[in-house]
């Protein structure tokens, strides 16, 4: 069976994707009997469309674009992206791996026809519940790759939920960035140096402040705890920054350099929790009514605190899993595995 794929976003996720279908995409369809069929490819400078699914030839210029660093519009053939609703059409998979609002209204757009949707990107989820509670509740919609990217986290959950559990609460590390961050800190390396090691090896974006600022894990527990069905809003997280107000309006150069002052007063919180016997992590904590997510002290020899570098921990207490929490924990981000997370939604909403 065709599976006709809508793109929004071709950068590391989307360009990624792209790859994978091309690359195995023959496999997949061996395997699966789909055979998954772009019918779009959209970036900011425009959209490729071909009903019937782009040729192959397309993909492969696309590709060169991308892994380039170019945008579509270099392939010569692009569309206003204002044209990619024409795409849409009931049981094509819309999917979503760019990181912006704009992409809306062609989301509504895609619950009206009937079309599947994919998100990696969490803004649409983790934008006010009035917004948001119609793709919680739109029945083709995944969205496995927007906590934890690749790892099984979103399907435990509907699965425990589905099977009559009861999550009590939800415990974890979720950001590669700043989980990557806590390791070098315990190491001894001062925050600034931490930092532009963690944008030189490409965890952080080339303005770290977006991970710093714990939006990014907000919207993650957002999700998180939607997903179980507390509809919490943005203003019932507590949520710590790891820098000050005073340093959220410069321009990620300037922090760069300033990020220099805070040095001392992270060296002196990773030298008090090691006093008490404990590290630091970035913890998201989500509860039916608040949650939090910050720095906090665990035990060194706790599975937060055995965490090391990148990787993602997330526990999840329900009534059955009440003296021991199911656990996940792997890489929670990364372009390969996040890829093939979506490429997994796709193909889930396709066979159903
Ligand atoms: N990277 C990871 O490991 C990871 C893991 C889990 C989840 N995610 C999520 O996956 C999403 C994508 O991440 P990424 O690393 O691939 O980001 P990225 O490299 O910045 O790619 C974003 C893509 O979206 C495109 N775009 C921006 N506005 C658009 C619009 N209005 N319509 C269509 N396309 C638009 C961009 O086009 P231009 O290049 O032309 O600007 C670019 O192709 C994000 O929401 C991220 O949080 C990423």
């Amino acid at each position: 069976m065709k599976v006709p794929i809508i793109f929004l976003g071709v950068g590391n996720i989307g360009g990624t994707l792209l790859r994978q279908i091309v690359e195995r995409g023959e496999e997949v369809a061996r395997r699966t009997g789909l055979v998954l069929t772009p019918i779009a490819l959209a970036d900011v400078s425009g959209v490729l469309l071909d009903p019937d699914g782009l040729p192959e030839e397309t993909l492969r210029a696309a590709l060169d674009a991308i892994a380039g660093g170019g945008l579509l519009e270099s392939t010569g053939a692009v569309r206003p992206l204002d044209e990619v609703n024409q795409a849409l059409r009931p049981g094509a998979i819309v999917a979503d791996m760019t990181a912006t609002p704009k992409t809306m209204p062609t989301l509504l757009a895609a619950m009206e026809t009937d079309c599947g949707i994919v998100l990696a990107n969490k803004i649409p989820l983790a934008t006010d519940w009035n917004t948001a509670r119609a793709f919680f509740e739109y029945p083709n919609l995944r969205h496995e790759c927007t906590v934890g990217a690749g790892l099984p986290v979103i399907d435990t959950l509907h699965y425990l939920l589905d099977t009559g559990d009861r999550i009590t609460k939800i415990e974890g590390c979720l950001s590669g960035t700043l989980g990557y961050l806590c390791t070098e800190l315990e190491r001894g390396m001062p925050y600034s140096s931490a930092i532009a090691y963690a944008r030189a090896l490409g965890y952080a974006e080339p303005d770290p402040r977006s991970d710093l600022s714990g939006k990014d894990v907000m919207r993650k527990a957002l999700i998180l705890a939607r997903t179980v069905g507390w509809p919490l809003e943005e203003a019932d997280l507590s949520v710590e920054s790891l820098f000050p107000e005073s340093m959220a309006n410069i321009s990620a150069k300037e922090f760069m350099t300033l990020a220099r002052t805070l040095d001392d007063a992270y060296t002196a919180r990773v030298d008090a929790a090691k006093e008490n016997g404990k590290v630091l992590r970035y913890v998201a904590r989500v509860g039916p009514e608040s949650s939090s997510v910050g720095l906090q002290e665990v035990a060194y020899d706790s599975p937060l605190g055995a965490l090391r570098g990148p990787a993602n921990y997330i526990s999840l207490h329900t009534e059955r899993y009440n003296k021991t929490p199911l656990t996940i924990s792997g890489p929670g981000a990364g372009p390969e595995v996040t890829a093939a997370g979506v490429m997994g939604d796709i193909i889930k909403l396709a066979s159903s």
